[in-house]
């Protein structure tokens, strides 16, 4: 009896003292204390400590650990809390956080999360028995599956557009020839929108650690999410528009700084071209055979034995001069990085970063070393201010050799093997952790020290590239979805991906063009090389032992086709140009995914809809297997022309097409706007001066930012930029655009109309001046095009437009059709 007593009260005091073995899993209880500030509120719940904070009207953080709260540090966000009004007020049973955009209710006993419109609609709540828990030091938040609640993005993730039904993981990881179903894939971006009925949110959960989602796999209870250790740490957002839902995580994340325009341009690869003499000549023959291009890029056979910060001597003697050759004709160098240095005693690189002693260290002191392409290597910790210095300082070396863009590789991080053991350490910024929370913000943090440097040593806006990367890569790099293979269904899985990218916050994604691993049919490159005019980054790459894959590798017939297309790319230059503008100020992603305008419209989750997207606000691409006779196109709602021959297609509705592998389906969303020029070789030469702007008649006011800047320098940031809204308005019949902003004096000095669907239209009026429209042709795609500057001439298949020129000046000019 005495014995069962004291087992009792030893029991009541370790339970007190928190020492007693925890049920398997833990739960917060109930919300014990409360502290009120301006824009956040701090508690304690009978096992959690928690915060939850205004960032602005629609971005809500929530924070919950099981031990007070650690220090608040992130790689990804950038934005701070505290816009915006946040009326907040508690009773016995609730805390309510109202802003002017959504209200956050807290119920306190046991503690869980609900968030509603301003006009009372439930968005989001926590699932009410589940709420957020700890198994060890995985946490989870698990949130009530809505009615037919859908959910998109998750950054790069394969699958369906629609992620219902699926569980996915984010573990950076060196997936090779992956399959389309394969997870986890290079990056992390922990980032998804969920819809149901007329409602969508976004999810950031912000932690490094490896983490889990859950979109209803397996239940029908619940979609959750979580990580393998770290706080829970997640931000909600809310906005009536799902446009606006990327603008809130892009401001918290960050967005993308203006990309030299060269790298909007034709880029042609392959693992390797070497030596110089083989890179001479792919550049010769690419403007021999007239195919528009802007970059070659060298992979790893370009060093000395793989060596970092080297070159391979025999191949390349001077590659300073090498690049000068390839600038002078129009050409601009991207070179490949990998994070490995190999460990070899007196190689400069190796010991300067001994020196300084940047590697990455097992606990007893030692640095980790592991095998990749030199051998065994020795690891940068990026996540340490003196490694990012030191990397900095290294980018110097590709300055002096006159290199253009930065491929960052193999940053996952990769090394034979693929098991780096939990217990290397890293310094994350003065709160030195193990590989399980940095693994995941390595690659990250290696673009930014990529990024950094140039932007220290180029003379002009870098690019640069990453494999991997976490939430916010967008602030330093554009991404590539790796090593992809030549097969049908990869080129369409790698629409979904940037699709789903550009949903989370990446603007400027690429897929290797033809197939990284594998050969492509003919069939399959000719589509694959259509689809790149419409994809962010266009580049052509293939692995180190496949056929050729240069666009004059598959016949004249393909060579023709695919100069057709790049050709049409760069006729498309101040479109691409000024979309990527849009995409430096709200996130809006250049590659759409039609979720974005027509989120409510559930055609377009479904699996035959899913590969179509829009590129810019303009185009709807409806991509399918170069194998496919037919195809089942869904057109939103609107008015949709061909993009070929201007047949007008009324929108809501599906329809069957026939497909031909020589010309890819896509069409204009009436109303659209085009701004075009006159056919280039290298975006280095200044098209006529005639900027051609195409308008389509549409139902409803439609307006597009036009941009313009000297595509190479940071003077935009000081003003010197041409910026004009244009808009078309077919309640009065207009077509306006605004006075030019900026310092920048446009190249344009005409303005070519050219008007689609405006039968009617015979006189256009400018002020008091009424000029006859000129009836015309003009063809998008035609041979015609590589000779022509305007880009017109006797094509196959053309649109009856009608046509006027005129002056261009940064006044307002107002016309009436
Ligand atoms: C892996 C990359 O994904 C691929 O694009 C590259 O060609 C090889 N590494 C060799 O560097």
């Amino acid at each position: 009896m005495k014995f069962f007593k004291f087992t009792f009260i030893l029991a009541v005091c370790l339970n007190a003292s928190g020492l007693m073995a925890q049920t398997p899993v833990l739960m917060p209880g109930n919300v014990e204390t409360v502290t009120i500030n301006d824009h956040n509120i701090v508690f304690k719940t009978t096992n959690a400590y928690g915060r939850i904070e205004v960032y602005s009207p629609s971005v809500i953080r929530v924070r919950l650990d099981k031990k007070p709260l650690g220090r608040d540090f992130s790689y990804a966000v950038i934005g701070e809390p505290g816009k915006g009004k946040a009326n907040i007020t508690q009773n016995e049973e609730t805390i309510i956080l109202i802003t002017d955009s959504l209200k956050a209710v807290i119920t306190k006993k046991p503690f869980s999360v609900a968030y509603y419109t301003a006009g009372g609609e439930l968005i989001n709540q926590d699932e009410q028995g589940l709420g957020t828990s700890w198994a060890g030091d995985a946490v989870t938040t698990y949130k009530k599956l809505q009615p037919n609640e859908h959910f998109i993005g998750l950054g790069e993730k394969t699958g369906n557009l629609d992620r219902a039904g699926n569980g996915y993981t984010n573990w950076n990881s060196d997936v090779y020839g992956y399959r389309v179903d394969q997870d986890p894939l290079y990056s992390t971006i922990p980032f998804y929108i969920g819809i149901h009925g007329n409602i969508n949110y976004g999810i950031f959960l912000d932690n490094t650690y490896q983490s889990d989602f859950n979109f209803g796999a397996s239940n029908n209870r619940f979609s959750s999410f979580g990580a393998r250790g770290g706080e829970m740490n997640y931000y909600f957002i809310y906005h009536k528009r799902l446009a606006d839902i990327i603008k809130s995580y892009t401001w918290l994340t960050g967005r993308m700084p203006m990309p030299p325009l060269w790298s909007l341009g034709y880029q042609q690869n392959r693992y390797s071209y070497y030596p110089e003499a083989e890179v001479m000549r792919i550049a010769k023959t690419l403007r021999e055979k007239r195919i528009p291009a802007d970059g070659i890029t060298l992979d790893i056979h370009y060093m000395d034995k793989y060596q970092l910060f080297t070159w391979n001597k025999s191949r390349f003697p001077d590659p300073a001069k090498m690049s000068d050759s390839l600038n002078k004709m129009g050409f601009k160098l991207t070179v490949i990085v990998d994070p490995g240095i190999k460990v070899e005693k007196g190689a400069p690189a190796y010991e300067s970063g001994l020196k300084d002693d940047v590697y990455i260290k097992y606990p007893d002191g030692q640095n980790y070393t592991g095998q990749v392409w030199p051998g065994w290597c020795n690891f940068t910790d990026f996540t340490s201010s003196k490694g990012r210095a030191w990397w900095r300082k290294q980018v110097s070396f590709f300055a002096k050799s006159g290199v253009s863009g930065i491929w960052n590789d193999m940053n996952e991080i990769s090394t034979w093997g693929q098991k780096m053991p939990d217990n290397v350490l890293f310094d994350y910024d003065g709160a030195q952790t193990s590989h399980l929370q940095a693994h995941n913000v390595y690659g990250l943090e290696m673009i930014r020290s990529s990024y950094e440097g140039a932007l220290e040593h180029f003379k002009e806006r870098p690019f640069v590239l990453s494999r991997s990367g976490y939430g916010g890569l967008q602030r330093y790099s554009a991404i590539w979805t790796g090593d992809n293979r030549a097969e049908e269904d990869h080129m369409l899985q790698g629409v979904r991906i940037m699709n789903s990218l550009g949903l989370s916050g990446v603007s400027f994604t690429g897929m290797d063009i033809g197939g990284f691993t594998g050969n492509p049919t003919v069939p399959l490159y000719t589509r694959w090389i259509e689809l790149g005019a419409f994809v962010p980054y266009y580049r052509n790459h293939t692995g180190v032992n496949t056929k050729a894959a240069e666009p004059w590798a598959f016949g004249e017939d393909v060579l023709d086709i695919a100069r057709n297309y790049i050709s049409l790319r760069y006729q498309l230059m101040p479109y691409l140009y000024s979309s990527f503008y849009e995409s430096t100020q709200s996130g809006m992603p250049v590659m759409r995914s039609l979720a974005i305008d027509y989120t409510f419209d559930p055609k377009i989750l479904w699996a035959d809809y899913q590969n179509q997207f829009e590129f810019g606000g303009a185009f709807m691409i409806a991509p399918f297997e170069s194998t496919r006779e037919y195809g089942k196109i869904y057109f939103p709602e609107g008015i949709w022309y061909d993009l070929y021959n201007g047949g007008v297609i009324a929108g809501k509705q599906e329809k069957v097409v026939p497909l031909n592998v020589a010309k890819l389906p896509v069409y204009v969303k009436g109303g659209s706007i085009i701004p075009m020029q006159s056919l280039v070789q290298t975006t280095s030469i200044l098209p006529t001066d005639t900027l051609s702007v195409h308008v389509y008649n549409g139902l409803t006011a439609n307006s597009f930012v036009y941009y313009e800047d000297d595509g190479k320098s940071f003077d935009y940031k000081k003003g010197s930029f041409y910026k004009r809204t244009i808009t078309f308005n077919p309640a009065d019949k207009s077509l306006t655009f605004n006075a030019a902003e900026g310092n920048y004096t446009s190249h344009f000095k005409f303005i070519k109309l050219i008007l689609h669907g405006f039968d009617q239209a015979d006189k256009i009026i400018i002020g008091k001046d009424q000029i006859k429209a000129e009836n015309g042709s003009y063809s998008f795609l035609s041979g015609a095009a590589a000779t022509d500057p305007e880009g017109s001439g006797s094509p196959a298949e053309s649109c009856a437009v009608k046509y006027i020129v005129i002056k261009n000046s940064t006044n307002n000019i107002k016309l009436n059709y």
